[in-house]
């Protein structure tokens, strides 16, 4: 049987970085194949000569055993390939619905006209086939992360695809919508659809995929069948060595109370959340995706309203109440939205990275920004975190999505907090660039920091936190210490919650 689709000898230069390197592949309808490579390998870059973004500097695609030409991303659109992107792309202020169907909206009775009850009712089966409770009239900008991310699948379910590209779909959706998604993957599969999954969770790729495709450096250097791999073979090929195993831990104890917080509240969504985070320890937050975590730092921080409650904080031996203001200036706070939150995308890399610290550039009476300094501090935290990059003077948005999320740490990291508050900070990273981001948060732990980790990867959780409150319904339902901090009791609470909720 001839491929659904096949990729042959691509090659596309950036200036200064060869993206890809005579990269072939194919897929056959009904198959999964699993693209998988550390952050900058070229695994979104590939997918965007097959969506007809970039156009190829070599090599050709063919579908169904035909050349084909995509010179614009209407092209790949109409050839039957639909795109789940890295980054979500949307319109905050229109509807589910007609996010929906932006590009392909029913057309009404008269010319020009839309059929809005039609959009919705189509909108409303592929997110319920998708198992979603979205509404199709909610506004975009009312959802969550995770949500808007199903409302892109079910946008490529609805337009009924041959060839469906997953580029990390999973990383901030929660476990409920994370079994929706298998289910679905699994359906196009079943359907004969020719389905491409790229994810830095190898146990993903592992339950899904048919066939895996590693690169690295934008090179080829592995490929084969699922079944005949192991996890730690796979991980191998990736990062072009062999693993080690790191050594177990002892959790931290952490020194005196450093922040508390007391009967936190915001309406609806945060009912009295009180905690303590301690000198020199690393805090999980844990529950579900609406359980209130992100909300609960927000509220804190100042950044949403709250409601009622109280913010205490260790200042130079004292402890006394401070306003979200004060809190905020001995905060460091890296998002999981780094698209909004975190970066000047058309900034520099070393721009980005002293964002947080200017002041500690500016020279003399006349404030004049060293700039020698500032690049040296970026080229230093480039080297520390592997940020994969010709040099510093990169503009942001042209790193690739894992190296972006790096750079919105750095940028924190410089700031040499009291507090560092790490939400999703992981993201979009990959393995071994986690493990690099892990140690560099322990040994800031090590050295005082007080951290607050909020993390949806129950293993990333276990390998950092020293102590973890789960967060129920928006309260502190339970606190887990030591030993007691396993994958099974993380998952046990999760589901408590779910069932709770049922
Ligand atoms: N538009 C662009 N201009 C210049 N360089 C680019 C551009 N897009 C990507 N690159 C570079 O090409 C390389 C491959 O990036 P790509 O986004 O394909 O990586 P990736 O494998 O998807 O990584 P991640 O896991 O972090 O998403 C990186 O070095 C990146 O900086
Ligand atoms: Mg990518």
């Amino acid at each position: 049987m001839t491929a659904k689709l096949h990729m042959q000898g691509v090659t596309k230069v950036f200036p200064g970085v060869k993206a890809l390197d005579d990269v072939s592949i194919s897929v056959k309808s009904g198959e999964v194949l699993g693209l998988v490579g550390v952050n900058g390998a070229g695994k979104s870059t590939l997918m965007n000569v097959l969506g007809g973004i970039y156009r190829p500097d070599g090599g050709h695609i063919e579908i169904d055993g035909r050349r084909v030409d995509f010179a614009r991303p209407i092209d790949a659109d109409a050839a039957g390939i639909a795109f789940i992107h890295q980054e979500l792309l949307y319109f905050p202020s229109l509807t589910v619905a007609e996010n929906m169907f932006i590009s392909h909206l029913p057309t009404g009775k008269l010319p020009f006209s839309v059929d809005k009850r039609a959009a919705r009712a189509r909108a409303q089966a592929s997110l319920d086939q998708l198992g979603s409770g979205i509404r199709p009239t909610a506004r975009m900008e009312s959802l969550s992360v995770g949500e808007m991310q199903v409302v892109e699948i079910a946008r490529a379910v609805a337009m009924g695809a041959d060839i469906v590209i997953f580029d990390e779909p999973s990383s901030s959706l929660s476990i409920k919508e994370k079994e929706a998604l298998f289910n679905i993957v699994r359906k196009l599969k079943a359907e004969g659809k020719a389905v491409i999954y790229i994810s830095h969770f190898l146990d993903e790729i592992q339950e899904l995929c048919d066939r895996y495709v590693v690169l690295r450096n934008g090179q080829l250097v592995g490929s084969g069948d699922i079944a005949e791999v192991t996890h730690d073979q796979i991980v191998e090929m990736i990062v072009g060595q062999v693993v080690t195993e790191r050594a177990a831990r002892t959790r931290r104890k952490g020194g005196a109370p450093m922040l508390s917080l007391e009967g936190i509240r915001r309406e609806g969504i945060l009912d009295g959340a009180s905690l303590e985070l301690r000198e020199g320890e690393v805090l999980g937050l844990w529950g579900l995706m609406g359980s209130g975590r992100t909300e609960l730092i927000r509220s804190v921080l100042g950044l949403d309203p709250m409601d009622g409650g109280r913010i205490t904080l260790a200042i130079d031996g004292d402890s006394r109440e401070v306003s979200h203001d004060e809190l905020l200036e001995r905060t460091a706070y890296v998002t999981e939205s780094r698209r909004t939150d975190g970066l000047f995308l058309d900034e520099a890399i070393w721009k980005n990275i002293s964002s947080t610290t200017l002041a500690d550039y500016a020279r003399g009476r006349m404030r004049v920004l060293d700039k020698a300094a500032e690049a040296g501090t970026a080229r230093s935290m480039i080297d520390r975190l592997k940020i994969m990059t010709p040099d510093h003077h990169t503009q942001a948005a042209i790193l690739s999505g894992g190296n972006q999320q790096k750079v919105v740490f750095a940028k924190w990291l410089n700031r040499k907090p009291d507090i560092l508050i790490l939400d999703e900070p992981t993201r979009g990273v990959d393995v071994s660039s986690k493990g690099e981001i892990g140690e560099l948060v322990g040994a800031l732990a090590e050295a005082g920091t007080s951290v607050l980790l909020v993390t949806s990867e129950i293993e990333e959780m276990v390998a950092l936190a020293d102590r973890v409150l789960v967060l129920r319904d928006g309260m502190i339902a339970a606190e887990m210490l030591g030993e007691d901090i396993t994958e099974t009791a993380l998952m046990a609470a999760a589901l408590r919650t779910e069932a709770a909720h049922a």
